[in-house]
């Protein structure tokens, strides 16, 4: 097999990419590095610059690296950038998937694997999150994801391609500190941000129904995220591959915010106290995976805990932030 990986240059390709092509596996990169970063690469991966949606491009890569499998992470990604600009979110990551689906088609390419988000189900009343679990997006982020796993099944079924949809709950972490998150979106730069600047860590509500009033989360580490994504690669690889699979990629394990904070503090050593400010919109109070569909098909479990991501994302920011380290 060559795999294509779209957005291969990003926070979450590149240990995808490295994990995939350190296995063994052949890989080739495609990113626009509109957010990616083509030094997380390293120089024996192919890098192709260029759109992911471009269909002259896409039919040219698929058939000069002789592609047969597609691993589609490329996409915009920020909640409240898509509340703002749905009519943008939903050209790239369905307008985009769309055209990305037909090239595949077009070239024969029979495997495929898509980046979904835990933000398909939106803010589900329960305690674990199965992949039966109602989806309700809340977002116009979340509907693009949920509506590109439509668009992935539907395009499986007619051509007979065959696909994994993984919903990546909290990806935090990284493998190397230079291939850490360079974005302040996710809780754990925020907080570094917040620290840096030295100024006190921020808590949005603390009367949610949870023990300690924050809201709950599931963290994965990207180390493991990658890994889940060679498993899948692994299954569709398989010579009978058909059909389609989706699944929870998380912990299984539930952390408040409260909790994570005072690991970052154990790890940065700011033991500054939080502040409390309202609540956002938007954010369910629990959000934890059920991870049994992950083990049983995939044979993939988490290896890594929160301490680990907080550890590792903090060297990431030290190296982009060094005035954070000295502090
Ligand atoms: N980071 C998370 O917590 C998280 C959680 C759930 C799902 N996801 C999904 O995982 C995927 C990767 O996220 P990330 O955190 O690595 O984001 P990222 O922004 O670091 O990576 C996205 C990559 O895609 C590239 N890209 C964007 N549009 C492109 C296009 N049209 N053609 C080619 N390349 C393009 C960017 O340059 C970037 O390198 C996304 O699909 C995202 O929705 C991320």
């Amino acid at each position: 097999m060559t795999w294509l990986i779209t957005g291969g240059a990003g926070y979450i390709g590149a240990h995808v990419a490295r994990a995939m092509a350190g296995a063994g596996e052949r890989v080739v990169v495609l990113d626009d590095i509109s957010a990616g970063v083509p030094d997380r690469l390293p120089p024996k991966i192919p890098l192709v610059e260029g759109s992911a949606h471009d269909a002259a491009l896409l039919k040219r890569v698929l058939a000069e690296h002789a592609v047969t499998g597609v691993v589609h992470l490329a996409a915009l990604k920020q909640v409240g950038e898509s509340v703002a600009q749905p009519l943008r979110y939903y050209r790239e990551n369905v307008g985009g998937l769309a055209v990305l689906l037909e090239a595949v088609a077009g070239a024969g390419v029979t495997r495929f694997l898509f980046s979904s988000s835990a933000a398909v189900y939106g803010n589900p009343d329960v305690n674990m999150i199965t992949e039966a679990t109602p989806c309700a997006p809340l977002s116009p982020y979340g509907e693009t994801k949920l509506t590109g796993e439509w668009l992935v099944r539907a395009a499986g079924r007619a051509h007979g391609i065959a696909t994994v949809c993984l919903r990546y709950f909290n990806v935090a972490g990284a493998a190397e500190p230079e291939l850490a998150d360079t974005g302040v979106f996710n809780v754990i730069p925020m907080v570094f941000d917040r620290l840096t600047r030295d100024e006190a860590p921020r808590i949005f509500g603390d009367d949610y129904p949870t023990p300690d009033g924050t809201c709950i989360r599931d963290y994965i580490h990207v180390a493991d995220l990658a890994e889940a994504h060679l498993a899948a690669a692994r299954r569709l690889s398989a010579a009978d591959a058909s059909g389609d699979l989706t699944v929870n990629i998380g912990r299984g394990e539930g952390v408040s915010v409260r909790e994570l904070i005072t690991t970052i503090a154990e790890v940065t050593g700011d033991h500054r106290p939080p502040v409390v400010e309202a609540r956002r919109p938007g954010d369910a109070p629990r959000a934890v995976a059920s991870a049994d569909r992950a083990a049983k098909e995939l044979g993939w479990t988490a290896r890594y805990g929160v301490r680990e991501m907080v550890e590792s994302a903090w060297q990431g920011w030290c190296l982009r932030h060094p005035e954070a380290a000295r502090n």
